[in-house]
């Protein structure tokens, strides 16, 4: 149990306009920030105004990314109470990370306490205009000052809260992907399943260079033959093939394991249809697409929620799907899935974790 101590902030700032959102641009009144030092552990607890943070500029995490960071969401439901949404599958996966990255991990009730008091202390900054939230973003920074390459001795454990609306500007629309066979985002023993900075670092370049090309997002494929699908670095991605749906295993250790997208897997059998977690080739993907058998693709993730995929580009073959319009599945999850999450539906899989 963490004695958390707070020094509340005397000058709290506007709220701002919650049609305009986006994703990531405001931060809230408070944060959370925590201390680590090896053989004292981690220690002083507290919730300050949210702030610059002054590091030494040897710091670690600068120079060798010794990092990770988390990303879930605070809820308003219709009755006024802020919930969360599965916290404890990302605090699993924090400490996967950590255990990856050799950062001294944190105890899971901890977290779930600095989580829930640091949404309380901000809870006003909660919005309740459709389709917004609270992201909440835990990362952990290594900061020794030295420039050797070694595990750090000392770290910062902080939470940061923004109020956002939909992750990609066309909201619920479908988005555009271009399938990336030139670069690489994670192969099998790197750190494709942790949640780091250093995987979206490297992912930039292919997103700009799809960026550029008017797509979104970029679909990973495979780093050793670039032939099978991985995820879209911001999202893990789902095919509905012929009725069934497919979506790319976790067992090479190269992709994210996405709340949403274990959320998905259990509404998807909970409902009866038949899910296939495995290597997907792209080939297939065309061949269906071709066939006339790729019903829906869409992406999964905490920021993305569900996001339908209207068109991707496999290296000129330009494949649009569904007519470039959300698919009824798409959809059926994206209304289940926040009907929970806002408070709307009930919780029937115990994934609701109430905070006020
Ligand atoms: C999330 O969905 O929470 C993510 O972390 C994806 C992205 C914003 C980095």
């Amino acid at each position: 149990m963490l004695n958390i101590r707070y020094e509340l902030t005397t000058q709290k700032k506007e709220k701002p306009d919650q049609t305009k959102l986006g994703f990531g641009k405001y931060f809230t009144d408070h944060m959370f920030i925590m201390n680590y030092t090896e053989g004292k552990g981690w220690y002083d607890p507290r919730i300050v105004p949210y702030q610059d943070i002054t590091l030494s500029p040897a710091a670690t995490v600068f120079h060798y990314a010794q990092e990770m960071f988390e990303g879930l969401k605070a809820y308003k439901t219709p009755e006024g109470h802020i919930q969360l949404f599965r916290p404890d599958k990302n605090i699993e996966r924090m400490n996967n990370t950590n255990r990856r990255m050799c950062i001294p991990e944190v105890d899971p009730a901890d977290v779930l306490q600095a989580l829930k008091a640091i949404v309380a202390a901000d809870s006003d900054w909660v919005p309740d205009n459709p389709g917004t939230s609270l992201y909440i973003r835990p990362f952990i920074i290594a900061i020794d000052a030295q420039l050797g390459v070694k595990v750090a001795s000392n770290y910062l454990f902080i939470i940061i809260l923004s109020p956002v609306g939909a992750y990609y500007a066309s909201g619920i629309n479908p988005v555009k992907i271009f399938i990336e066979t030139e670069y690489t985002r994670a192969v099998r023993g790197g750190t494709g399943y942790a949640k780091v900075g250093g995987n979206y670092a490297a992912s930039l370049i292919g997103q700009k260079k799809a960026e550029e090309m008017g797509y979104a997002q970029v679909l990973w494929l495979d780093g050793i033959e670039h032939k099978y699908v991985d995820e879209v670095g911001a999202m893990n991605v789902f095919f509905v093939i012929d009725g069934e749906v497919l979506t790319p295993s976790l067992e090479d250790g190269s992709i994210l394991p996405g709340v949403t997208r274990d959320s998905v897997i259990a509404l998807l059998n909970n409902w009866g249809y038949k899910v296939s977690e495995r290597k997907i080739a792209v080939a297939e993907i065309i061949e269906a697409h071709r066939a006339g058998k790729l019903d829906e693709a869409f992406g999964t993730g905490t920021a993305a929620v569900i996001s339908p995929i209207g068109e991707l580009n496999d290296d000129g073959e330009i494949m649009i799907i569904n007519d470039n319009k959300i698919g009824p599945l798409s959809q059926k999850l994206y209304d289940n899935l926040t009907g929970v999450q806002w408070g709307r539906l009930e919780d029937t899989f115990g994934w609701i974790e109430r905070v006020k």
